[in-house]
């Protein structure tokens, strides 16, 4: 039986730990929630005294101010705080895998196996173990045999029990906090034994709150462990299918006439569609979609599913494609030749109100403009750092805070996240200050394209 101290840790400080555990540490302030992780330069962000956190999020600050030093703490400390909590969390990365089998499309499971050892090695009791990370279905099953496999696991030989569970995360950037505090769902995956059973109780408690505050136990869905490994891969594939879809549509209103924003606001009108996630754009970035559709087809794959593997990756090359056809369409507006003309780039986060730059399309088009030898000034009001170091080593890439500074004497604006700033500026300062024919292309089709041509401006949209 678990003990009645049902203190929480989770290792991995990063996107998904942080604002979790924060969220969760509110939601239960009868427990204790340790943050750890192996980068110490992390943790004393999330310590900093003037909450200088790690990542930018929305309303991240005033939860981890309202329970910082009071139910959650940030340490480097893992051995400790793993001997202190019977709920482990692991939010490790697991990246795709560059080298070997699967390369390309098979996640990284080293830092996440590597995880394992360690939990098992400082262990002094039984413990639960929930997976938060995105990881390729089935990986339970190998957690399970690190952590219960030969004799004598624990710290001092003892037999311990660990009950592996899958409790996928389905916040997104720039809303984690809200989505967190009011969730769709919150999923737990589970084996249906009587340890497995109690083990999914025990967290299903986390998620309610102390006193029933916090999520609706309706909401709260459980599966077997397989299922909801597999369901959140396939819930980012279909949200991701659903952008490739939209874009897939753009080009061909380009080519005809048709207005994209109309189509989706014509389409997403039909309930059995609904209205969310048919926004054209550049296609999209960050750290889950491409990874777990990557991780969709190479299970496919495994399976011996080609057809599958072929569909889902299709999903892929279309995103790919939208990119190529901005960078291809600024060429031919532009008269056929970029080397040398500097283009503002207004946006470098992979969404707005967030700093995340991973998978960026924006660092993608940034890499074709430079093989064409563009001066890129490249802006944005949170990702600047994370931009820096992605495009390291390219020449002709200058960063700049002031969007007005970026644009001047620039040849064109492209404009790649849609941050509410944009559409605030003073676009005919813009446009004085800017090389003529001036140029503005609107990748997130959120500016107020009437206007800047009455201003003056050439402008580009996608999917019109
Ligand atoms: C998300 C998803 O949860 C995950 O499935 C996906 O693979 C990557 O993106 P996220 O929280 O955004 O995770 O990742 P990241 O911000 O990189 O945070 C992971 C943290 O784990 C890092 O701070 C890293 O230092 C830490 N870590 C990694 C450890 O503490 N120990 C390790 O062994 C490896
Ligand atoms: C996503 C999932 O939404 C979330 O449930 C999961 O836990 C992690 O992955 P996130 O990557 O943070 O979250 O952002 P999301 O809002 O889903 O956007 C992903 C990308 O798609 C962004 O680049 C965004 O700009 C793009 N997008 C989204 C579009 O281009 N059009 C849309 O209509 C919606």
């Amino acid at each position: 039986m678990f003990t009645m101290n049902k203190n929480i840790v989770c290792i991995g400080a990063g996107y998904i730990g942080g604002p979790t555990m924060a969220v969760i540490a509110k939601m239960n302030p009868d427990r204790k929630v340790y943050v750890c992780d192996i980068n110490a330069q992390r943790i004393a962000a999330w310590n900093s005294k003037d909450y200088e956190l790690p990542i930018f999020e929305p309303g991240l600050v005033d939860v981890v101010k309202e329970v910082r030093g009071k139910n959650l703490f940030f340490t480097t400390d893992i051995r400790s705080a793993v001997r202190k909590c019977d709920i482990v969390f692991v939010g490790v990365n697991t990246p795709t895998k560059m080298f070997g089998r699967g390369a390309g499309r098979a996640s990284d499971l080293q830092f996440w196996e590597a995880t394992a050892r360690e939990i098992k090695e400082w262990a002094k009791g039984d413990k639960i173990v929930v997976e938060k990370s995105t990881l390729p279905v089935r990986t339970a099953a190998a957690m399970e045999a690190i952590l219960n496999g030969g004799t004598g696991n624990g710290e001092r030989g003892k037999q311990f029990r660990f009950t592996v569970l899958s409790n996928p995360e389905f916040l997104a950037e720039g809303t984690a906090i809200k989505d967190l505090l009011d969730p769709d769902r919150v999923l737990i995956g589970g084996p249906d034994t009587p340890e497995g059973r109690e083990a999914v109780g025990e967290i299903c408690d986390i998620y309610a709150g102390k006193d029933g505050r916090w999520v609706d136990r309706a909401k709260i869905l459980t599966t077997n462990v397989w299922s909801a490994e597999l369901t959140k891969l396939a819930a980012n594939a279909f949200l991701a299918q659903r952008v490739s879809s939209i874009n897939a549509i753009a080009g061909l209103c380009e080519a005809t006439g048709a207005d994209v924003d109309e189509v989706a606001r014509v389409i997403g009108a039909d309930r059995r569609i609904g209205p969310k996630f048919l926004k054209a754009g550049p296609g999209f970035g960050g750290s889950c979609f491409k990874k777990d559709v990557l991780n969709l087809v190479y299970l496919c794959e495994s399976f011996g599913l080609h057809t599958a593997a072929e569909y889902w990756s299709g999903v892929i090359k279309m995103n790919d494609h939208q990119q190529e056809r901005i960078v291809s369409r600024l060429f031919k507006e532009m008269f056929n030749t970029l080397a040398n003309k500097k283009i503002a780039m207004f946006g470098f986060a992979f969404k707005a109100d967030t700093g995340d730059t991973r998978e960026t399309p924006a660092g993608y088009v940034a890499r074709l403009l430079n093989e064409e030898h563009v001066r890129l000034s490249i802006t944005d009001p949170k990702a600047i750092e994370n931009g820096r170091r992605d495009l390291a080593g390219l020449d002709g890439v200058t960063w700049e805070k002031d969007p007005y500074k970026a644009a001047k004497d620039a040849d064109a604006v492209l404009l790649m996240t849609d941050w509410k700033e944009y559409p605030a500026l003073d676009w005919a300062r813009i446009f004085k200050s800017m090389r003529k024919p001036a140029l503005v292309f609107d990748t997130r089709n959120c500016l107020d394209a009437a206007s800047l041509r009455e201003t003056g401006f050439k402008v580009l949209n996608i999917g019109k």
